[in-house]
């Protein structure tokens, strides 16, 4: 029977962002309360706040091995990986115009490569394998005399998989090209020696991943590689980054990386152990599960596994109504494309995309909640408690009319004033939906639809666990439909 556990939250989604941890957040209140200045300004408490920001540098500096000067504070990854890439190439004097990068990158990468492209650049792109990994052989014949910078990322946010740099920026190096790599994902989860890596000239780091505070991030610039700003109007970050300093957000992205990276071999191993224990106890439960990507030459704290037959909304909302929170990857796009891109980008179906699940680990995670998840899991399979997805064939005339159905909108209020529902339908609120439930009849088939999906899954779960039947989920959500039937979809103007 389908259970839920509002008491318990198990957080397996550390990929996409972690809890603050209490020693960072409390330097990030201390400072917030005491430290009021801009580092800007010439008076003490200007002073006192430069002083804390360039401390906090030095924090961030030592845990990569590299200058306090080559350190260069952002709003975070996204930020970091589009002054990177587009301030060096926009902004270069070189006559070189080529550009590489991989397939599966994260779309701050991506969407800089084809905006270059846009710009006269020649962007070519490495396939990656079914295990996350580039072919270096591909990459040599790809570099050539116009190769003005080639962007790999160190490990991947969807399978964790953890490319060669050190070689790989060689490579790129000896043709005498910038190498650039997006570490939002390895930064304080492996350790990062950038006087070892002496080939890689910028890299990408953001606080929010490693339980530092969100909106806080650095871009590391080897001393000499050409970069202007993209924001311009101030001369902060040594005018490479205009704006007043997020000084309480960099005071807690230093703490969390001077923590995290004292910790992150100890956490490694951790990690690992949770990863063999989760994989071998799913294998038991579900004999065709398979992994996505190495199992090994990836981030520990990350496990992507593909459920044949199982659509992973489904998996994702039964798992998330028992308190454990995981991750179907980056919905790519609006409405029926929803399936991570990484997946497709290893080769893998887009049907296998769409069954597949992410998994990853944080340092507040204990071992029980691994067998916490096995036994929901184990549930979801025994129980076959599934509702009915159905697509957009479904939603025809025949349905919406039909007295056999009760048809309910389970929208946010404000999607509703963007989009008009069906007419047929009755209009529930997400919050107040438990206090609905008399209003339901119990001998009809129910079609529940949301906006995007997600919030219509969780309450088809519900209403099954209080015994009704028939429970139809437009799965892809008006999002999904409003391209297809304009005569009952209308958007507000
Ligand atoms: C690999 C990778 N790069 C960049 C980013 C963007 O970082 P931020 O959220 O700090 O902008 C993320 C975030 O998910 C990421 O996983």
């Amino acid at each position: 029977m389908i259970g839920f556990n509002i008491h318990r939250t198990v957080y397996f989604d550390n990929n996409a962002t972690t809890q603050i941890r209490s020693e960072v957040l409390k330097d990030v209140s201390y400072y917030l309360k005491t430290s009021y200045g801009n580092p800007s300004s010439v008076h003490r408490p200007g002073f006192k706040a430069r002083l804390i920001l360039e401390n906090s540098r030095s924090m961030v500096a030592r845990c990569l091995n590299c200058k306090s000067e080559e350190i260069f504070f952002t709003s975070g990854g996204t930020e970091a990986n589009n002054l990177a890439i587009q301030s060096l190439c926009l902004n270069s004097d070189s006559k070189k115009k080529h550009i590489i990068t991989t397939s599966f990158e994260h779309s701050s990468v991506l969407d800089s490569f084809d905006y270059l492209h846009s710009k006269g650049f020649k962007v070519s792109y490495l396939k990656v394998n079914s295990s996350g990994f580039i072919d270096r052989e591909e990459l040599k014949k790809l570099l050539d005399k116009n190769t003005l910078l080639v962007s790999i990322m160190y490990a991947n946010n969807e399978v964790g998989s953890i490319q060669n740099i050190k070689t790989i920026s060689k490579l790129v190096k000896e043709n005498g090209s910038y190498f650039h790599t997006d570490c939002v994902q390895t930064f304080g989860k492996i350790p990062i020696d950038l006087m070892e890596l002496f080939n890689v000239d910028l890299m990408s780091i953001s606080a929010h991943k490693i339980h530092g505070p969100k909106g806080s991030g650095a871009l590391f610039v080897r001393k000499g590689v050409p970069l202007v700003p993209l924001i311009r109007g101030g001369h902060q970050e040594r005018t490479i980054r205009g704006g007043t300093e997020n000084l309480s957000g960099i005071v807690g992205f230093g703490k969390a990386a001077e923590l995290i990276c004292k910790e992150n071999v100890s956490c490694s191993k951790k990690y690992f152990k949770f990863k063999n224990r989760l994989f071998s106890k799913v294998k038991k439960i579900v004999n065709q599960v398979e992994l996505n990507g190495s199992f090994t030459n990836s981030l520990p704290s990350t496990i992507n596994l593909y459920f044949p037959g199982v659509d992973n909304k489904q998996l994702q909302a039964y798992l998330s109504i028992n308190g454990i929170c995981t991750s179907i990857g980056a919905a790519c796009s609006e409405g029926e494309n929803e399936y991570s891109p990484v997946l497709t980008a290893m080769g893998y179906s887009v049907q296998r995309a769409s069954q597949s699940l992410r998994i990853s680990f944080g340092r507040f995670n204990k071992l029980d909640e691994i067998d916490y998840f096995i036994k929901i899991l184990q549930r979801f399979f025994e129980d076959d408690e599934q509702v009915n997805f159905v697509n957009t064939d479904f939603v025809s005339d025949e349905v919406l009319n039909s007295e056999e159905f009760f048809i309910i909108d389970v929208r946010w209020e404000i999607e509703r004033k963007i989009f008009k529902g069906f007419k047929q339908a009755h209009q529930f609120s997400v919050l107040g939906f438990r206090k609905m439930l008399d209003k339901i009849p119990n001998d009809k088939k129910i079609f529940i639809y949301c906006q995007n999906g997600m919030n219509a899954i969780f309450a088809a779960f519900y209403l099954k666990s209080k015994g009704f039947k028939d429970i139809y989920v437009y799965h892809f959500g008006l999002t999904g439909l409003r391209h297809l039937i304009d005569s009952d979809v209308e958007t507000k103007k």
